[in-house]
């Protein structure tokens, strides 16, 4: 969700208001996605490496997910959201990882759409992070499945589709080992923009690519 700095500053307003509307499209956009029947949804709110953001802009961020997760977490239930968090929730302040906790156990039950948000996440680490415990519980010839199972995302499927907003072209660290045959989608729209009519958009030219996963047209048809 990238972009929010920049829509506030076209606006020369700060970058916190900037954030506070990336808030209200992330609402938007749960909603539409849960209409649309896409039953798991990440969201990459906040990377490790965003932890080196000036410190104010860090509280700001931190408090605007607090507060999002204490109002919402009625409205999720109520409409069918799973939520879960993935990332090193850890280094979260301890209110912030109560919300978490929270928000996970108030709609665990939920089953129309999971809403996956990655928090202090950074996919390297995840990945290290995997290969450490399967190495200490004494773990020998890994395959893809039992590395899958060691990562945060366990028991998730791998996205089908990578969307990036604001017309940057990278993955910034993002579920490096999940997205291998993810198909890529950017936009120049900044997150706050970005609404209903933008993921009907990406949807659309999702459908119309072709998942060979290695394989010819042939086989797939
Ligand atoms: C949101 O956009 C990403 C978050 C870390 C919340 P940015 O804050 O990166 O916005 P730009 O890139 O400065 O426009
Ligand atoms: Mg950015």
């Amino acid at each position: 969700m990238d972009g929010n700095g920049r829509w506030a500053k076209e606006r020369g307003l700060p970058r916190s208001e900037g954030h506070m509307r990336g808030a209200e499209a992330i609402e938007r956009i749960v909603e539409t996605a849960a209409d649309m029947g896409i039953r798991y949804l990440t969201l990459y709110a906040f990377s490790e490496e965003n932890w080196n953001r000036p410190s104010e802009e860090v509280s700001a961020l931190m408090l605007l997910l607090r507060h999002y997760l204490a109002s919402k977490r009625e409205k999720m239930v109520k409409e069918g959201i799973r939520f879960t968090a993935i990332g090193d929730i850890s280094t979260l302040s301890a209110d912030l990882q109560n919300e978490i906790r929270t928000t996970a156990e108030a709609t665990k039950d939920c089953a129309r759409t999971t809403l996956i948000v990655a928090l202090s996440y950074g996919a390297r680490q995840e990945i290290c992070r995997a290969a450490s415990k399967l190495a200490s519980d004494g773990v020998r010839d890994i395959t893809p499945e039992m590395f899958s199972k060691a990562l945060f995302t366990a028991g998730i499927p791998d996205p089908d589709l990578l969307i990036r907003t604001s017309g940057e072209y990278r993955i910034s660290n993002f579920l490096l080992w999940q997205l291998a045959y993810a198909e890529f989608y950017f936009t120049n729209t900044l997150w706050p923009d970005f609404d209903k009519i933008e993921l009907t958009k990406a949807i659309d030219e999702y459908q119309g690519r072709e998942r060979r996963f290695g394989m010819i047209s042939e086989q797939i048809k």
